[in-house]
Formats: structure tokens, sequence, C-alpha cells
């Protein structure tokens, strides 16, 4: 049993802790500095008495009383080096230069929160822009946020505690929660809203204050300890690992709301979806949305690998953008209508229509090209825009076929709360190619920074190793194929650095969770 349970909570504190422990109150700390020394052996030994207890299975009343650290380790960018990449185009933004990890003062719990214990989190594409500092330094969120209340204040620091993904257990929680409790085992999504402003109460997603939990918030999953409020919480799927159960929340709750929900374009059976990116964060959840949902995707890659990912994913249509050599762009400043008839061609051999809905992440690069192609009547989503923010397309196409183009941001907690159910039901599953470490946080966002990834990229917190925290495992079993598809396929030898339509590597300013 247990060794939490076998010798109690007397024991593990013997056994690991040197220091007093941290108790909150319930007034907010003064703003504190990252630390970028050691880590004291106090702090350690109470991280690893939180993990050892978490690893072991220990019970929620002696989660309830480990003691708190008065730090842990956390992936940071640091306010003093914002400008550090000025002058450089954005490809040669090295996150493994600005992504720090070093020692963070817990910060006080408010009453709607509670502290995670990060077992995993993972890489997204906002961990990108926060790295490189584009659009914008996310510092200057965190100052709007400190505005607010006095709680806000806290998030107000000179680094910022980045990542909007992670699983873990819950050790405190604030005195208004009701619905949650220390030992809880949580995925953490990342909608972060103030829940007595009343523009959060239709669609919380129209809130006037509505964030990005670790880009647009501080102290967030990319760390051993992160604060979230409980309503960020949901229930770890339990058949999955942690790594695995961490990759999900942002991505698959985004292309939820953009495939499935009445907020997004709430696709019907037989629907064609054009996907672009179609093994990428978002895209590899949409394909699954779509094939759950009775619609035919049209994948869009850019590698053979990933072509043959794509199949095994379910995908039948699939276009290889590189080996078809698209290039909607002539130059800079000029697109390539032949190249949009080209595509819509394609698109029509392959699945004998015009795409009902387009799933549009990319851009300035390929928006030219989905308004075309896109249905007389039809829909093009879009959350995001990798390759450049300043869309360009022909709006004859747009009102003289009455298509619709629909503008999407992440998820409401309703709608993350059923992308999670449908995990937690063995319906969508995880997207996770590789793993790494903490203090690999730099190189995995490097790797997606340059498109060499496949799915997403998972990163251990507090858990040792990969392929612990399954409590379901008959279920895992009946659905490993499909659970480690990705991963399996992450071994593989690496796609090249990121390619645009044009062919050209790029990377512009852009905006997304
Ligand atoms: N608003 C939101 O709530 C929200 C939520 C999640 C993500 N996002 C945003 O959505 C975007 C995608 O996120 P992600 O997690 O899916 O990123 P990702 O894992 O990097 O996947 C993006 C995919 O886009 C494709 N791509 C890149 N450049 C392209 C180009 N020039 N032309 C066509 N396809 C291109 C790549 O696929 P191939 O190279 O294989 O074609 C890549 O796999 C990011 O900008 C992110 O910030 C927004």
């Amino acid at each position: 049993m247990a060794i939490v349970q076998k010798h109690g909570v007397a024991w593990l504190a013997r056994r690991f802790l040197g220091a007093p422990s941290v108790e909150r109150g319930s007034a907010p700390r003064q703003a504190s500095r990252p630390r970028r020394r050691v880590a004291s052996a106090s702090m350690t030994t109470q991280i690893d008495a939180i993990r050892t207890a978490i690893l072991e299975g220990a019970p929620a009343e002696d989660i309830a009383a480990l003691p708190l650290p008065e730090s842990y380790r956390a992936a940071v960018v640091r306010a003093d080096e914002q400008e550090m990449f000025a002058g450089l185009a954005s490809d040669e933004k090295d996150p493994r230069k600005s992504v720090h990890i070093d020692d963070v003062a817990l910060p006080e719990l408010a009453p709607d929160e509670a502290y995670v214990a990060v077992m995993a989190s993972s890489i997204n594409f906002n961990t990108v822009w926060t790295s490189i500092f584009e659009p914008l330094p996310t510092f200057g969120f965190l100052a709007r946020l400190a505005k607010e209340s006095v709680w806000g204040a806290r998030h107000e620091q000179p680094f910022h505690q980045i990542g909007s993904d992670a699983s873990g257990v819950v050790l405190r929680v604030g005195s208004a929660v009701r619905n949650w409790k220390p030992g809880d085992s949580v995925t953490v999504h990342s909608n972060y809203v103030d829940d007595q402003d009343p523009s959060a109460h239709d669609d919380a997603m129209l809130a006037t204050n509505q964030r990005i939990w670790g880009f647009e918030s501080n102290y967030g999953g990319l760390a051993e300890i992160a604060l979230a409020k409980t309503n960020q919480l949901m229930p770890k799927p339990a058949h999955l690992t942690w790594e695995e159960a961490a990759v999900n929340p942002l991505c698959n709750s985004t292309s939820y709301r953009m495939i499935v929900s009445h907020n997004g374009s709430q696709m019907r059976q037989g629907h064609r979806v054009l996907v672009w990116g179609a093994t990428g964060g978002i895209g590899a959840y949409a394909v699954q949305y779509v094939l759950n949902g009775g619609g035919v995707p049209i994948g869009v890659v850019s590698s053979p690998d990933k072509a043959e990912l794509l199949h095994e994913l379910g995908c039948e249509h699939v276009i290889d953008r590189k080996a078809e050599d698209f290039k909607f762009w002539k130059d800079e400043h000029t697109q390539d209508q032949g190249e949009w008839r080209r595509l819509g061609k394609k698109i029509r051999e392959l699945s004998g229509d015009d795409p009902d809905i387009v799933f549009e992440h990319p851009g300035r690069q390929t928006m030219g090209a989905s308004v075309f192609v896109a249905k007389r009547g039809g829909m093009i989503i879009t959350c995001a825009a990798t390759t450049g923010f300043n869309i360009e397309y022909d709006n004859r196409y747009l009102w003289m076929m009455l298509k619709t183009l629909k503008g999407c941001h992440y998820a409401n907690y309703r709608e993350a709360w059923e992308a999670n159910r449908l995990v937690c039901e063995g319906k969508i599953h995880p997207v996770l190619s590789k793993v790494f470490t903490l203090d690999d946080t730099g190189e995995a966002a490097y790797q997606v920074h340059h498109n060499q990834h496949e799915g997403k990229l998972g990163i251990l917190g507090l858990a040792p190793e990969e392929g612990l925290g399954v409590t379901a495992p008959e279920m895992r079993e009946k659905l490993l194929p499909k659970i480690t598809l990705f991963r399996r396929h992450g071994s593989a030898p690496q796609a090249p650095p990121r390619a645009g339509a044009d062919g050209k590597a790029t990377r512009s300013s852009g905006h997304g969770a």
C-alpha cells in the first residue's frame, strides 16, 4: 500500500521535511523577485514529499496536510530580458535563450483558487509567442491584470511563469471553493475569467476581461506548482498518463469549439472540412472531431511522414502542401489566384466537393486560398494567424458566394468540460508525440517554433518519468494504439524547419492562445 498510508504524514514529514512549512494567510503578499539561485534544501524536500505522496497514491487528507514549499521551480521569461531579441527576425528568436527554470516564490492563494501540483504540462504555440516576445511581451498583460484587484496584483512580477496546460493534483483550495478538494486529480484548462463580471455570464469567451491562463496571467502550468482558478479544473482522464492528460486541454478545447460548438462552425454529418496543419496541435484534434461527427476531413500537412500519420489517424483525404508545391503568394504583396484554384481543384478531386468548413489558423499565408476554396454558403473559421495577422483575401468570393468568415477563440468552461469528457470517455485521444523535462522547456518551445514537431509536446513537471498516473489500466489497454499513435511517430525522424506556402521559412507576428 502507499507509503503515505502505511507510514502516515508524520513519517513523511520526518522523512522529507527539514524546515517549517509555509501556510498561507488570506491577504496577498508583496510582489517578489524570481530566485535565480540553487533551490534550498527545505524547498527540495517539501517538493519531494509532495511528489512522493502523489506517486504513492496518498489519501486526500494526507495531501491536504503536506506542508507547502516557500518556492518551487518554474519555466519563466524575465522582464529584464524582454528586449533581448530586438531587431532579429522571428525565426532567429530562440526560446532556448529566453526560457529559464527559476525558483518562484509561492504566491498567496485567493478564495476561488487552487494550488495544483503539476505532474505534467505541455508546449502551446502561445509558449512560443511568450518566449520570443511577439507580437508583444506578455508583461503588459500581467500589468493590466494587476490593476483589476488586489489578487490581480500578484500577477505583476519581474518574471512570467508560463504554460497554459497542466495535469496534476490539487494541493490546497481557497475558502470559497466547493467542488474541488486536495487530492483531486485534475487537468487545467486555460480560460481565465472573472465570474463577478456580468459579461462573462453568457459565453464566457465574450467576457470583457477574458484571459488565457499562463499567457495573459502569471503562475501557469510549466512549473512544479501552478495557481489556477477552480473554474479551470476538470477531472483527469483516468486511462491516461500525466503527460498524455496534460497535452489536451488547450488545443482539444479550442478545436471542440471551432468544430462542434454552436459558438463555432457547428459541423454536421457529411460536412467536408479543410483542416490546415492537420497533424499540428489544434489540427490533430480537429480531424478527430470531424471524423467523430460524421464529417469528411481534408487534411493539409507538409511532409510524407505527416501525411502517413494523418492517414493513420483516419483521414482519407490528405494534401501534402510541400509535395504539391502550393505557392499562394507570388511575392510579398501579390497572391496567386491560380494557386487558389489549383487547391480547390485538388480538394474536389479528393473529396468530391468544396469544403463546407475551412479550419483556418496559419493566417496571412493561407487565408486568401481558404476564403476562395470554401463552398458557397460555407464557413471559414479562424482562431489564429501564425504566419501573419494582416490578412488579405478577395472579398468578392466571400459576399457573392454568401460565405461566413468567423472568429473563434479558445473555449468556455462548458466547452472545455465537454471536450475533456470526450477524452475521459476515450472518444478523443491525446496527440502527444514527444516528452521533455521541465529543464528542456526552451528546447521544446524551439521545436514547436520551427515546426519540427507533430501533435503536441509534453513536459514533465513533478512526474519523474513518463508512463505514470494511469488509474484505469483496462480502458487504457483497449485504446492503447489510438492513445500512442503520435508518440510512436514522435520517435521517427523530424521534419525540416517550417516552410510557408511560398516555400520560405515563415514566422511572423501573430496572436493566439
Ligand atoms: N485562439 C485560440 O484559442 C488558439 C488556441 C490554440 C492555438 N491557437 C493558435 O493556432 C495556431 C496553431 O496552433 P497549433 O498548436 O496547432 O500549432 P502547431 O502545433 O505549430 O501546428 C500548426 C500547423 O500549422 C501548419 N502551418 C504552419 N505554417 C503554415 C503555412 N505557412 N501554411 C500552411 N500551414 C502551415 C503546420 O503544419 P504543416 O507544416 O504540416 O502544414 C503546423 O503543424 C497558433 O498560431 C496558435 O497560437 C489559437
